[in-house]
């Protein structure tokens, strides 16, 4: 399996993203490049979103609703993040590449968290793990500090959550949960994370804890005030059917390209069209000529 190359040819690394960081820690706005994040789940993706110049690429637990077909992230198991991740490290030479600790995974004991960290590590060539939650998840991320495994938080609305909230909803709207989803970010930067994720929030709230946080926030359905924003792949290309929520620009219309592709070669095969003489394979004219006339074409 290949690993990251070494940086300083380019490589995107954990301190070049805290780096990117727009706000000093004595409040000062500072003008740094946004940084990009995009989930990835497999070679050629992966492949173009590096070349292209993401940042930041997330084997995100998405890749249940995404790719796998399932009706919430919950089902994802570790082994599916670990398969996903080896496929997007083969592709990803620039990017940081960050995998999602799937539900399940960091829930039983510290220990068994970590092992399954270093997992997405070891075999899956991370380079940052993803852990959903906030307050809760304290000595969960200061162990995975603590084991060197650079940690991006994640908190606001949190899918794998999506039993306890009752459903997929817009967290933070009141004074008193604006109040926890603050106290949340506060943790996970304490416990010693990297960067952190906040999605599905006012903007002004997104706003705030940008401004008092040192380390980096990456919005998604959080406003434009984020240091960097995250969407899902499939959400920014228009390809699969999940409804899509009101934050998600998509930049392309795969699923009717996908669509008109497919019908076009449907009825080229149905019609006789393909494949055509040209896209056959012959054999050499001596062959030819050796064989009975009633079997040449
Ligand atoms: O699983 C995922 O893709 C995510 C991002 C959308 C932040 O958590």
């Amino acid at each position: 399996m290949s690993f990251a190359p070494l940086a300083g040819n380019g490589k995107i690394t954990v301190p070049d993203i805290l780096s990117r960081k727009s706000h000093s820690p004595a409040g000062f706005a500072e003008s740094k490049a946004k940084i990009t994040c995009l989930t990835a789940y497999d070679y050629p993706t992966a492949r173009l979103l590096d070349d292209a110049g993401v940042d930041i690429l997330l084997v995100g637990d998405s890749v249940g609703m995404a790719v796998l077909g399932y009706d919430s992230t919950l089902p994802v198991t570790l082994d599916e993040m670990v398969h996903h991740t080896r496929a997007v490290r083969r592709a990803t030479r620039r990017a940081l590449l960050v995998a999602d600790m799937s539900y399940g995974s960091f829930h039983l004991s510290l220990d068994e968290s970590v092992r399954n960290a270093l997992r997405l590590v070891k075999e899956g060539g991370a380079e940052a793990v993803k852990v959903e939650g906030g307050e809760r998840r304290i000595e969960l991320i200061a162990r995975l500090a603590d084991a060197e495994i650079p940690v991006m938080g994640h908190v606001g609305l949190t899918p794998q959550s999506v039993n306890a909230l009752g459903g997929f909803r817009v967290q933070g709207k009141t004074g008193d949960a604006a109040r926890q989803v603050e106290r949340d970010a506060r943790a996970v930067e304490a416990a010693g994370a990297f960067a952190i994720v906040l999605e599905s929030m006012p903007r002004d709230l997104a706003a705030r804890i940008t401004e008092k946080l040192s380390i980096p926030t990456i919005g998604i359905g959080a406003g434009p005030d984020c240091d960097g924003q995250v969407l899902v792949i499939h959400d920014l290309l228009g390809f699969g059917t999940q409804h899509k929520p009101k934050f998600v620009r998509p930049y392309a219309n795969l699923s009717a390209e996908i669509t008109r592709a497919v019908s076009a070669y449907c009825d080229d095969v149905r019609n006789g069209s393909f494949p055509s003489d040209a896209e056959s394979y012959h054999s050499t004219a001596e062959l030819r000529e050796n064989q009975p006339a009633a079997q040449r074409r």
